[in-house]
């Protein structure tokens, strides 16, 4: 489709779900402008929690426990059902019949992401993977496209991560070009941070072009203190609101001064990381171990090892070479006071906001990018960033599914 056809205003949705494993985000957005320079308005957006059963299902799955084809096959199909589900419900919440929808961009469920072959990956990440019969680059996000564009009737681009793999890069992060699109400054330098289970950043010096823009995972987000969170309430909980409870501990810092020797904070960009890393492994391995530590000591020290690691990763990879003014924060983290206030006070040079002022609410952002990143899609236009996903060249990602 030429690109200009592109300028008169459209309505996608987009569909997200991380490694929190939390449930499915869904954002109904109007696109206007072309594909290539978009505005974006939010018109709904609904979080649907998974069922706890779903839940464990896939948590075992993507954390390498035992599974079967037939169970991935399975999952593939339910997920697709319920991320119908969640289209329908955007759609209701923003009054728009769902035929109308121009494009749905749905990055599907991650079950299994390596973004580069396995003994690069476990020299440099210091840890076993957990299977050492993978030797390649890969990724398999779950969500069948064709179950969703059957059940709403709208097409459906999906598969976003492999076509970044297939030429050569992490597959990962994606959502930097969305925030060069809708964040970039002339004058500011920004960051734009991302909390989900893992924390990452997309860095947009001021007066940036495309190639100039960086991004990377800085470790766990909220991953190790949910891991806590659901080890400690047996399941009952499955994360730590606003951070009280971190909030009443103290930070035990032999432990956090260890865990931040790990391989993987010392280790210079581009770096992703995932459950892989800072799953349940992790969590047993520094946290459940100590024993006699007060669970509200762990939360803390977890807290302030996502707070740290992410300063850290500013102060050495970013600062010493960009000038930033601010830091735009969102993702399910950005609820945790705790968290945000500790990273003010690391980070006291920088001005620091929520994405909501932007007109990207903090759970809805990833979601919109999605939509954006599938409009660029059906428009012929690529959606990954070389510069951050180390890939040869850009390419136009995902397969499309038509009703
Ligand atoms: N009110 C809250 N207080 C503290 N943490 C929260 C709150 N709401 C959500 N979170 C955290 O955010 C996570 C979900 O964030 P999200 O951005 O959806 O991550 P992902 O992209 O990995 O799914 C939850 O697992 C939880 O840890
Ligand atoms: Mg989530």
């Amino acid at each position: 489709m030429p690109k200009q056809w592109a300028r008169k205003s459209r309505l996608a949705v987009g569909l997200m779900s991380g490694t929190s494993m939390d449930g499915i985000d869904a954002a109904l957005v109007r696109l206007s402008g072309t594909a290539e320079r978009p505005r974006v308005q939010l018109l709904a957006f609904v979080s649907r929690p998974y069922p706890s059963a779903i839940r464990q299902r896939l948590m075992r799955v993507a954390g390498g426990g035992p599974t079967t084809s037939g169970e991935i096959s399975e999952l593939n199909f339910l997920l697709g059902e319920l991320f119908a589900d969640a289209v329908h419900k955007v759609c209701r919440r923003g009054g728009v019949s769902a035929e109308r929808l121009a494009v749905i961009g749905s990055h599907g469920q991650t079950i299994f992401h390596q973004g580069q072959p396995e003994p690069t990956a476990r020299k440099r990440s210091g840890q076993p993977v957990p299977s050492p019969t993978v030797s390649r680059a890969s990724t398999l996000q779950i969500a069948e496209p064709a179950v969703i564009a059957e059940k709403i009737g709208a097409p459906v681009v999906a598969d976003f991560r492999t076509a970044d793999i297939a030429a050569g890069g992490q597959g990962a992060p994606l959502v930097p070009l969305v925030d060069y699109l809708l964040l970039r400054d002339a004058r500011r330098g920004t960051v734009a941070l991302n909390i989900g289970g893992i924390a990452n950043f997309t860095v947009i010096p001021a007066n940036a072009r495309p190639e100039e823009v960086f991004g990377f995972d800085t470790g766990p987000g909220n991953m190790v203190i949910d891991g806590l969170v659901r080890h400690f309430s047996l399941g009952r909980k499955t994360y730590d609101a606003s951070g009280c409870w971190a909030a009443r501990g103290h930070v035990i810092d032999p432990l956090l001064a260890e865990i931040l020797r790990f391989p993987f904070f010392q280790r210079k960009p581009p770096k992703s990381a995932g459950r892989e890393q800072f799953g349940r492994h992790f969590v047993g391995r520094f946290f459940l171990k100590r024993r006699g530590a007060r669970l509200e000591d762990l939360l803390r020290t977890a807290t302030e090892l996502t707070a740290r690691s992410i300063a850290d990763a500013l102060d050495r990879f970013v600062l010493a070479s960009v000038s930033v003014h601010r830091l735009i924060v969102s993702g399910g983290g950005a609820h945790n006071r705790l968290l945000v206030r500790r990273l003010k006070e690391l980070l006291p040079r920088l001005s620091v906001c929520l994405s909501d002022r932007f007109g990207l609410p903090v759970d809805a952002k990833e979601a919109i990018a999605f939509a954006v990143l599938a409009d660029r899609t059906i428009h012929g236009l690529p959606g990954n960033l070389p510069s951050v996903t180390g890939a040869r060249k850009s390419v136009v990602l995902g397969t499309l599914t038509r009703p």
